[in-house]
């Protein structure tokens, strides 16, 4: 369900320049921003991007009309993006890139200038939230300033690169596991808890108040709260802003909403699916703590219920054991091992086995989607969308979803949902796939 300005979507082309401004300047942020610039530069194909390289079907099979989602839609041309973000280390892209161990030094070395260029804003920082890290580029005092000045930053951000629109895309660590509480259950107590400077105010959704409050779409990459509390719906739907969430889908939960939707068109039986990953970055080191943990779980295991709907195939899925382990182990970096033990029945109840290694690179999954989100965001705005923007559930592990109604993870459903959103704001037919030929007609 995606909440309108009008009756009809209507889109204007995108005017001048777009900032993506990214809290949290780490693997992910900077392989994005490297891989940007790359593909700028011409030294780089933006592969895993659905903006950059996917098409989209239009009318019928026998009109051949394929064009890229980027020629269909009016997206901001990546030459007139602009980056920006804050951290609670002081390292510039550049330095956070090479630390981060993602991309290889003779890609960042040709890079080094324009990644050396972005510095991180002093960032919006409580230790309670992220355990395992700490550093010096906070803003002092407590969340009513650093709310002020994360607007501050916005609009100075804005104004010194002579931008048009500003989209935020939260990249940072994964905060402790929490509930929303009655602080953040409506925009005025949420007001009240920034003034009382409220500890049960994580600093993410400040990020997010900042973001609306200025009128700039915000995007959340981790699996904590940020955007996704009744304080802040309420306040996108005041500004008219949209918003989505949360939790990258990439590695493990990529395959995971890949295999589990075939293995339900087939009613094949689950008894327990077992998961476990070994991954040394830094994301590896803050999901250590159990507190942080507990968010990720808590995405990672809500997939698979969703898309069996045990409620309905009880014999099938009710009773299926899943689990979800992540453990930190620095010798391997960014390059995660996710190892899916996948127990099924067939016919008669039969026992078989899939056995999935999959051998990925997390920042590289994720910096795609990173691309992706903003600029399909931007164009959401522009299309008159506002509050949860549900077509955007293909990026998410969790995604947000109205209250009372539960997310779709299909990654196959999602997908058909996004194009047909895109089809549906361009005035183009929505596609069925019926393929009835009852009138000479090709559907
Ligand atoms: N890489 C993936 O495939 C993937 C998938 C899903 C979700 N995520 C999530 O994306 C986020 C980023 O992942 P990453 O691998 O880049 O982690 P990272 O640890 O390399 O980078 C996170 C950065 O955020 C900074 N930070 C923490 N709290 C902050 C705050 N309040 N304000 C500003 N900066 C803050 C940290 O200092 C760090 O530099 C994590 O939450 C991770 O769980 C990643």
């Amino acid at each position: 369900m995606t909440k309108m300005l009008r009756e009809k979507p209507a889109v204007d082309a995108p005017k001048g320049r777009l900032g993506i401004l990214l809290p949290g300047l780490g693997a992910v942020a900077t392989t994005f921003i490297a891989g940007v610039e790359a593909v700028r530069r011409g030294i780089a194909t933006p592969i895993g991007s659905l903006t950059q390289m996917g098409h989209i079907r239009l009318g019928k099979r026998t009109d051949s009309r394929q064009p890229l989602i980027k020629d269909f839609v009016p997206l901001q041309d990546l030459s007139g993006i602009v980056f920006g973000g804050w951290d609670i280390f002081e390292d510039d892209c550049l330095t956070a890139a090479r630390r981060a161990g993602v991309l290889d030094s003779q890609l960042l070395d040709k890079l080094s200038d324009f990644l050396g260029g972005i510095r991180p804003m002093r960032a919006a920082f409580d230790p309670e939230y992220v355990k395992r890290i700490s550093g010096p580029n906070v803003i002092a005092g407590g969340r009513r300033q650093w709310a002020d000045q994360l607007r501050a930053d916005i609009r100075n951000f804005k104004k010194q690169h002579e931008l048009d629109r500003v989209v935020l895309v939260w990249c940072g660590s994964t905060e402790v596991f929490g509930p929303s509480t009655e602080v953040t259950d409506s925009l005025a107590a949420f007001e009240k808890g920034l003034d009382a400077n409220d500890s049960r105010i994580p600093p993410s959704m400040v990020y997010a108040y900042a973001a609306l409050m200025e009128g700039c779409p915000y995007a959340n990459g981790a699996p904590n709260l940020s955007a996704d509390a009744p304080a802040m719906l309420e306040l996108a739907d005041l500004k008219k802003v949209p918003v989505c969430g949360k939790d990258y889908k990439t590695g493990q939960t990529l395959m995971k909403t890949i295999i589990a939707p075939g293995l339900k068109a087939r009613l094949l039986g689950l008894q327990g699916w077992f998961s476990t990953n070994i991954l040394g970055n830094r994301d590896g080191e803050v999901l250590e703590d159990p507190g942080s943990f507990k968010s990720k779980e808590v995405t990672k295991l809500s997939v698979l219920d969703t898309i069996l709907q045990p409620e309905l195939y009880p014999e099938l899925y009710g009773n299926f054991f899943h689990s979800v382990k992540i453990n930190y182990y620095p010798p391997r970096g960014d390059n995660k091992e996710g190892w899916d033990n996948i127990d099924i029945t067939g016919w008669l109840g039969y026992p078989m086995q899939i056995k999935i290694d999959f051998l990925c690179r997390d920042s590289i999954l994720a910096a795609p989607l990173v691309l992706d989100l903003a600029l399909f965001l931007d164009f959401a705005q522009r299309s008159g969308f506002y509050g949860i923007q549900e077509w955007l559930s293909f990026y998410f592990k969790s995604p947000m979803a109205p209250a009372g109604l539960y997310p779709e993870h299909d990654l196959f459903i999602q997908q058909t949902k996004l194009k047909n959103t895109l089809r549906y704001v361009m005035g183009e037919e929505l596609i069925t796939h019926l393929g009835l030929d009852y009138y000479g007609d090709e559907a």
